[in-house]
Formats: structure tokens, sequence, C-alpha cells
């Protein structure tokens, strides 16, 4: 476990009443589970934040842009990808400074240990969190496609990015119409049992409550889903 600010505890070996815990849900204050200290990884006390000169604000100011995250969510087929793409081929036209991380090519490298299931998604978007953070702090305009189905996961980005920084797109294109479209095979795959745990059929997706940004890809092309968004993130500067 890791926290947010140093915390006072001892081994449970050394004292069991300093060295238990019980986990509170904060939404139900239903206690979610118990444990035990085994050892402390001091990480605080050891690990420091290396301050450097060239910061953000430098790099930021060197490109002549915000740093931002635009951050696509939605089912698989929705089109995230394809206007993902549009926008940064727009925005590097206009000599913006840009990088796109999508779903399909990250898991060919840094995530390629991770499958589908609840644990490694939110591992999948957790890293690509930290990545996109980076990106940010070097002054990119970064883009994210991934189907990032759980609200409290997209959430966690947004909190570990400056205020503003984390736009979320939401890519709404209704369940039948990304299955009608099924490009990669994979909801025909996932409907006759060979692919497990198919976000939209046995595996969840959560929509965004409040997005920053919102196209419906069943009323608009790809290609004015990706102008409303260019103009939505110039609105923004
Ligand atoms: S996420 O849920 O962890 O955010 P991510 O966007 O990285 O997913 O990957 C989704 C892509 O992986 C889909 O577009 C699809 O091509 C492929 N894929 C393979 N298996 C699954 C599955 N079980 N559920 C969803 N997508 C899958």
């Amino acid at each position: 476990m890791s926290f947010a600010e140093p915390l006072a505890m001892d081994t449970y070996e050394e004292n069991p009443h300093t060295g238990s815990f019980i986990l509170i849900d904060r939404y139900s204050n239903q206690t979610v589970a118990a444990g035990l200290v085994w050892f402390g990884l001091r990480r605080a006390e050891n690990v420091h934040w290396q301050a450097v000169d060239v910061d953000k604000a430098a790099r930021a100011e060197q490109k002549g842009q915000k740093p931002r995250v635009l951050w696509f969510t939605g089912l698989s087929g929705s089109g995230k990808s394809t206007i993902a793409n549009l926008v940064e081929k727009k925005l590097h036209g206009e000599g913006r400074h840009t990088y796109l991380l999508d779903g399909d090519n990250v898991r060919h490298g840094l995530n390629r240990d991770l499958g589908f299931t609840d644990v490694d998604r939110v591992e999948n978007i957790r890293r690509i969190g930290e990545v996109s953070k980076l990106m940010a702090d070097a002054g990119l305009i970064v883009l994210t496609a991934f189907i990032s189905p759980y609200a409290a996961e997209r959430r966690m980005v947004r909190e570990m990015l400056e205020e503003g920084e984390f736009i979320e797109v939401y890519v709404d294109t209704p369940m039948e119409v990304c299955e009608a479209r099924d490009v990669k095979g994979l909801y025909a795959k996932a409907r006759a049992g060979k692919i497990e745990n198919f976000t939209g059929i046995d595996a969840p997706y959560e929509e965004p409550v409040n997005p920053e940004i919102y196209v419906n890809t069943a009323k608009m092309s790809a290609e004015q889903a990706s102008d409303l968004i260019v103009k939505a993130l110039q609105e923004r500067d």
C-alpha cells in the first residue's frame, strides 16, 4: 500500500494495536478490509524527489502551449483511436507538440504483461496515467485512447494532474453500433465465448457523468467529432 501522506505505524509483531488497520469505504462507511502491518517500506524517508532546474513551465513555454491530457474513453470500436488520430493530425498541423498513447499499441510494449481482468485494467490505466503525467511534465499535449471502463481510475488520473489539465473526452457510441462495425471482429468472438471479460458483454463500462467534451459518433462523422474537439481545446487556451 502507498499513501499520499506520511503515516505513523508499527509492525503487528511490535504492537498489534498500532500495527493493524481497517479500510472504510468513504461512500458507504462500511468496513471493506482489515490488515496487519508486516513491514514498512520507508519510501518517504529514503526515496526523494529530485528537483530540476528546467521545469514544466519552462518546457511548456518553449513549446508555446499549455500541457494537456486529452483522455478519450469509450467502448471498443467506438472510434476513440480514429478520432484521437485525426485530432493529433490537426494539432500537429497547427505546430503543437503532441503524443498519442493508444491502447492497442501500448499493450504491445509497456503493458504487454497485462490482460483484461479488472485488476489488469486498473494497472493498465494507472501506468498510462503516470506516463501521461510525465509527458505533460515534458510540456506535451497528450492524447490517450483507452477504453478505461472504470470511473474511479479516470478520476485517479485526473487527480494526478494539475487543475484543468485533464480533459475527459467521452466517445459515446451505442453498443449496437460498435458491435455492428466490429472492425477487429472481437465482438463476434466475444459473443461466441472465445474472449472473456469483453467490455459491454461480460465486463462493465462506467459512463462518464460530467466529461469536458462529449461526442456521439452515431450522429456525427469522425471528422466532425475531431473538429469539435480541436475547437473545444482552443476555447480552453
Ligand atoms: S482498457 O479497458 O484496459 O482500457 P484498452 O483500451 O487498453 O482497454 O484495450 C482495449 C483493446 O484491446 C480493444 O480495443 C480491443 O482491441 C482489445 N481487446 C482484447 N480483449 C479485450 C477485452 N476482453 N475487452 C476489451 N477489449 C479487448
